[in-house]
């Protein structure tokens, strides 16, 4: 059974959730775009062998004029070169404003696919079909789209929502304990910030193996803790920042491993821990930092990341939520309820110092 979500943003959008989705992607986009002719499906080299052809066959029974173009797997591919090269084999193809583009794979490609297709023709519909777990609960969701820059990462983007979601849980079956655990960061968040009893199912599943036989659920309740959010702060100047729980501090994390030695997930992990001690330590968060270390360890995640200390501190003050003097921390009110909090910096330096005196590889 499909499972859909409507997402009434600027641009109105469903989410659809279901096994074996990926042999309906025909029929469900000439549904929501019944007016495209052509169709451009953008993948990487990892989900090209695995699932191009299922999908394209699926959009050819369903009359589009397929176009399948491949970037390499991986972070380099979200780049200027590779969004020129979109570009320029997507109008050879001959797109118009009424045809579509679609992104197979994980983040990286739906964040290259969905960038060139907010910008090509002045944007055109794009369809996020997420094949990893962190892109299925996340990056798939809410329509920010970007590639990165030799300044850093995601420094050019935009806020273009897709004309619909195609989630298949299958999908994650072909992905590496690594990969999994990735994206379980991101799933254990959504309790942390939203929902307590979410939290409880994902302790209780105690891993890979006990989430799987849950995965359409946990899917569903995370997109739709996103859909919420996405829905009172679209464009994340509020409340959507609440989503970024862990990822100030996870952020340095995975510097100091230059984006290799450490996903995203493992960071993000690292991250809510630290978040939740700071929370404590602000006088904030109630002592909820055991239960938050018991289910990253459950999931293979890491509660804590060796990072040089001007990495950390640097990150922190050059984050996004710095605004205004003072630095919106994302902390724990309670587990399952997250808020923004502002400090000012030397206060975060006092929490960040007091941590560091525990952890006596810090240099
Ligand atoms: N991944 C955070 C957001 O979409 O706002």
């Amino acid at each position: 059974m499909v499972k859909t979500l409507r997402v009434d943003t600027s641009r109105p959008y469903d989410i659809k959730i279901g096994f074996s989705l990926l042999d309906r992607v025909g029929e469900l986009c000439r549904e929501t775009l019944p007016r495209a002719q052509k169709l451009a499906v953008v993948t990487d080299s990892n989900v090209q062998p695995l699932y191009l052809e299922r999908v394209t066959n699926s959009l050819k029974q369903a009359g589009f004029q397929v176009l399948s173009l491949t970037v390499p797997a991986g972070e380099g591919a979200k780049c200027a070169e590779q969004l020129v090269m979109l570009w320029e084999k997507l109008m050879e193809f001959g797109m118009t404003r009424t045809d579509v583009v679609a992104a197979l794979g994980g983040g990286v490609v739906g964040d290259l696919a969905g960038f060139a297709a907010a910008t090509l023709l002045r944007g055109v519909d794009y369809v996020q079909i997420p094949t990893t777990l962190l892109a299925q609960v996340d990056s798939s969701v809410g329509g920010k789209v970007a590639i990165d820059l030799h300044a850093g990462k995601n420094l050019a983007g935009a806020f273009w929502q897709p004309s619909l979601v195609l989630i298949d849980p299958d999908c994650l079956s072909t992905l590496s304990d690594r990969t999994f655990s990735d994206g379980m960061a991101e799933v254990i968040k959504y309790g942390c910030i939203r929902d307590r009893a979410f939290f409880d199912l994902l302790d209780r599943c105690g891993g890979r193996a006990g989430v799987t036989e849950h995965i359409e659920e946990v899917i569903y309740t995370c997109c739709d803790i996103k859909r919420k959010v996405v829905l009172a702060d679209e464009r994340d100047t509020g409340e959507r920042m609440v989503l970024n729980f862990g990822h100030t501090i996870g952020h340095a994390f995975e510097l100091a491993g230059n984006y290799e030695t450490w996903t995203h997930g493992q960071g993000v992990a690292a991250g809510m821990n630290w978040a939740a001690q700071i929370g404590v330590g602000l006088g904030v968060t109630p002592d909820i930092v055991e239960p938050i270390q018991t289910i990253l360890e459950k999931y293979d995640l890491p509660i804590d990341i060796p990072c040089p200390w001007d990495t950390l501190t640097n990150a922190v003050l050059r984050d996004k939520k710095n605004l205004g003097g003072k630095i919106n921390l994302i902390v724990l009110e309670s587990l399952g309820h997250a808020v923004s909090y502002p400090v000012t910096f030397d206060q975060l330096l006092e929490q960040l110092e007091s941590m560091r005196e525990i952890r006596p590889w810090m240099c």
